[in-house]
């Protein structure tokens, strides 16, 4: 099939890259000039695992321009542009309804492709696509109808190629027939596992064929608000839970191996620390209780989500606090920036609001991050963090570490070097990576969550 992809984002790119393996011709429209040279050339600005190789394996198939670019000749369209939080938590739909307004000026004939929106959006949205595009075109003199589908997508970055190629499931939510039949032409290679998986992604031991599930535009749009707001909450759980096991005298990693071994509950999602961020639950959650609120609805299990998460991060500050009595002065060195390890995505990130927190109280804040240091450079340039070349810069003249991302590479630390580099031996260690035991035995004081 001809497919274009509008917004050459994690989810973009990823898609594009995907489609064209598996068999289709895609063109990506971006309106980042700079972005679309760097593709045009081969270069992936983001960073993302196995996207740059496999656009190097598919580069065939695959396209990349301005929508100066498009012509509209397309089976169908997916739209993947940014949804961001509003100052209200509702989901800011100006990208995606510029988007409706340049297919609305461009669609052209007597078959229109399947618009499809894969951003997450409110309740609504595909209507709304609808309403615009075919506004436009009426205006135009095209009087074809339009059929836009809702299609959520629930790849993870880090792993969004692995979640692509091999899907827990494919919602698509549309009113009509055509839509659906070629959405599953589209997703026929992923829904029968036909294609050749790239050297690089093999097909996990055991995967099953995913189901497509269809469903209408509404029910698809919250499917995938509910999915990531209970996965939120899941971790909000654990972290509260993991609050108490520290009062207590619990240790929260065998209550969550015990938790997590019953079916009904899983293992997944249930690891304490300094919570989620990222460029989806937060304002997912938030665009999910903004709805509710506009029909008059509380949600108050998503805001306690939102509640607990946050107290996560203000945890550091107390561990600090406790460990340091005086953060005032004191050299703080931040181990990982990243939301989660294997992307640079700084969304929404604990590290941002941590290192905000720690500044306003008078701390000196160093950082390392293996790859996200230059986004958190040019996206965050008020921040005053110093960054620093490797861990043992970081560590020189520290009185803390606070590991705030689980980058494996933070495994193998050679912790016992670090710490004679060190003013005072303390780690807070935000996502339980660390063996607390191994680093008490080399001098560490060291704070975990939950124990
Ligand atoms: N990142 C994730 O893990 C993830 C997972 C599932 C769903 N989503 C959803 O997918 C959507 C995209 O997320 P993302 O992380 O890829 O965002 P992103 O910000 O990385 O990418 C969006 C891209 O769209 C481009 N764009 C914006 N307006 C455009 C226009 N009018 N024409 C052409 N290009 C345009 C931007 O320049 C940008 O490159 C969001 O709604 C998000 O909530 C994201």
């Amino acid at each position: 099939m001809n497919v274009a992809v509008i917004g050459c984002g994690y989810v973009g790119l990823t898609t594009s890259v995907a489609l064209a393996c598996i068999g289709h011709r895609v063109h990506c429209i971006e309106k980042d000039t700079d972005q679309i040279k760097a593709l045009q050339k081969g270069l992936v600005l983001i960073h993302e695992t196995g996207v740059p190789e496999l656009l190097s394996e598919v580069k065939e198939r695959v396209s990349f321009g301005s929508w100066d670019s498009f012509d509209g000749d397309v089976d169908v369209i997916i739209i993947a542009v940014g949804t961001p939080r509003k100052k209200n938590g509702d989901a800011d739909l100006v990208y995606v309804e510029a988007v409706a307004r340049e297919l609305g000026a461009r669609l052209t004939g007597t078959s229109l492709p399947v618009i499809v929106n894969k951003s997450t959006v409110p309740i609504g949205s595909a209507r709304r696509v609808e309403s615009i595009v075919s506004l436009r075109l009426r205006e135009r003199g095209v009087e074809t109808p339009v059929a836009v589908a809702s299609n959520p997508e629930f790849l993870r970055e880090g792993v969004a190629l692995l979640d692509t190629f091999y899907p827990d499931r494919i919602v698509v939510g549309a009113d009509g027939d055509e839509a659906v039949r070629r959405l599953r032409e589209l997703y026929a290679p992923l829904l029968e596992q036909s294609f050749v998986p790239p050297e690089f992604i093999p097909r996990p031991d055991g995967y099953r064929l995913p189901p497509f599930i269809v469903t209408t535009p509404t029910s698809a749009e919250l499917i995938k608000y509910a999915a990531n707001t209970f996965l939120a909450m899941k971790v909000s759980y654990i972290n509260e839970i993991a609050c108490l096991a520290e009062k207590v005298g619990a240790d929260i990693r065998e209550v969550a191996a015990g938790i997590g071994l019953d079916k009904r509950i899983g293992a997944y999602y249930l690891r304490a620390g300094v919570g989620w961020g990222g460029s989806c639950f937060g304002k997912d959650v938030q665009a999910l209780i903004h709805t509710a609120g506009q029909y008059g609805l509380e949600m108050p299990l998503s805001s306690a989500a939102v509640y607990v998460n946050l107290r996560q991060r203000e945890e550091i500050i107390k561990k600090l606090q406790t460990a340091l009595k005086v953060i005032r002065g004191s050299t703080i060195g931040l181990l990982g920036l990243s939301f989660k390890p294997d992307t640079d995505d700084l969304r929404d990130a604990p590290s941002i609001t941590i290192a905000g927190r720690l500044v306003e109280l008078g701390a000196r804040v160093r950082a390392y991050d293996p790859v996200a240091m230059d986004n958190c450079r040019k996206n965050y340039p008020d921040l005053e963090v110093e960054y620093t070349c490797g861990p043992d810069e970081l560590a020189s003249g520290a009185d803390a570490l606070v590991l705030l991302t689980e980058w494996k590479e933070f495994l193998q630390l050679p912790f016992s070097r670090l710490k004679n580099l060190m003013k005072q031996k303390v780690i807070i260690d935000g996502r339980n990576l660390l063996n607390a035991q191994e680093m008490e035995h080399l001098g560490f004081k060291y704070y975990g969550f939950g124990s």
